[in-house]
């Protein structure tokens, strides 16, 4: 075992709130594909057995005592299955370091009358204790938060494999590419980069489908002079970078320019914001001020941008939270800090997490401004924004799609790291 996982697990048992309980993580197991074969979905590992096992592992069995604490593991145990000859012929698998799989009942039946918490998959058909594991699950993403050495080299090796695929995929944006061939040849980077594997599904989408936030690329063929979103990042080892770029396949006109420069500069403004101590919410509403204000700038929007953000006006535009955690899995961590509440306000009902901001988080940077027509033709949100909008204005560019431009941060003890920096953001290609 490698000292990282040493350390990790030891802060990890350190902070769990189990008291006497015992504390089972599992890994869980392949799920087979719904057509009746031998196939199953790519495995991973449960994220949380994967954080402290290191490795990815069916069936695999992360145990601790925190009786055991002073003994030379900490109390934790590694319980993996014996590789079996099947295994060995057909995939090519050796056997993982760790205890025998076999073992694990020994161990929890010397336990026999403690509580049981549960994390990561439902390991057999152990009881655990609902509550107890929920309270450990909230504490053990706490202690998760903060990123260490190898974490953080993960991601950066992850950035640098997303920034190939972005400078290659500058040289094929243009009229006449389909999103779908954008994604191949994106993601064929990424490995060529080292990646293991796309970190999430990549969201590509030109012209209107810019505006759909998840849009998953089609055969669609980009025209000139529209908007093509890009929404993707390489994976290493499970770890992965959450980068957006907007580009204009030809020559942007004069109001994609202005949407681009407003997302941008409310980019860079909340990059800067993203310091020690710093609360994710404040940050999310300023980036929101800071949008709205270059929407009434542009004649799209009306009215004093504080009080539009105030009464949800942005949504309309900004219909999603600046941003998350990301490092294992694309949403790693994000939730509210230790015993707050969801803050009722309208305005951050977007929000995805809440809390300051420390030395060691990843964060996205994500703001957005989109054309998107479910939510400008709601006949709900027109009565209610009537005054708020050039609605003449928006139905010219219902079609338009729109732009985000997305970063990863490394919050430090100083000035926040922007791990994603070598992918240029610039609005033309070619
Ligand atoms: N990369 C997609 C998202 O953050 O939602
Ligand atoms: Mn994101």
């Amino acid at each position: 075992m490698t000292t990282i996982l040493a350390t990790r697990r030891l802060r990890v048992g350190a902070a769990l709130p189990l008291g006497d309980a015992i504390l089972v993580v599992g890994a869980g197991g392949p799920i087979p594909l719904p057509e009746g074969s031998d196939q199953t979905y790519p495995f991973r590992s449960h994220a949380e057995y994967y954080y402290l096992a290191g490795h990815e592992c069916a069936g695999g069995i992360m145990a601790f005592d925190p009786r055991d604490a002073g003994t030379a593991e900490g109390g934790w145990k590694s319980f993996v299955p014996a590789v079996t000859e099947g295994e060995r012929v057909w995939e090519g698998r050796s056997q993982l370091p760790g205890l025998q799989l076999a073992d694990f009942e020994a161990w929890l039946s010397a336990r026999r009358n403690r509580t049981v918490a549960n994390l990561g998959a439902q390991v057999r058909d152990i009881v655990s204790d609902a509550t107890l594991s929920a309270a450990v699950r909230e504490a053990f993403r706490h202690a998760r938060r903060i990123k260490d050495e190898a974490e953080v080299g993960l991601i950066r090796r992850a950035a640098v494999a997303t920034a190939a695929g972005y400078e290659k995929l500058r040289t094929l944006i243009r009229p006449g590419a389909t999103e779908r061939s954008l994604q191949i040849e994106l993601e064929a980077e990424f490995a060529r980069g080292g990646a293991t594997r796309p970190g999430y599904g990549t969201i590509i989408g030109g012209g209107p489908n810019a505006a759909v936030l998840h849009f998953e690329p089609s055969a669609r063929i980009v025209r000139a002079n529209e908007f093509v979103l890009v929404d993707a990042g390489a994976e290493i080892d499970r770890y992965m970078a959450d980068v957006t770029r907007t580009f204009v396949a030809g020559t942007p006109s004069s109001f994609q320019r202005d949407l681009h420069q407003t997302v941008l500069r409310a980019e860079q403004r909340a990059i800067a914001s993203c310091v020690a101590g710093a609360e994710w919410k404040e940050i999310h509403l300023a980036a929101a001020v800071d949008l709205v204000t270059g929407l009434v700038d542009m004649g799209v929007m009306r009215g004093d941008p504080e009080t539009l953000v105030a009464t949800e006006a942005h949504t309309l535009f900004f219909p999603h939270g600046l941003g998350h955690m990301v490092g294992l899995g694309v949403r790693d961590g994000s939730g509210l800090a230790p015993g707050r509440q969801k803050d009722p306000r309208p305005s951050l009902r977007t929000l995805r997490m809440d809390l300051p901001l420390a030395p060691g988080h990843v964060v996205t940077v994500e703001p957005g401004l989109y054309f998107i027509p479910p939510l400008l033709n709601d006949p709900a949100r027109r009565a209610r924004y009537r005054d708020c909008v050039n609605w003449t204005l928006v139905d010219q560019y219902q079609d338009l799609g729109g732009v985000r431009i997305e970063d990863n941060v490394l919050v430090t003890t100083g000035a926040p790291e922007v791990l994603t920096a070598g992918i240029p953001k610039s609005l033309t290609v070619g």
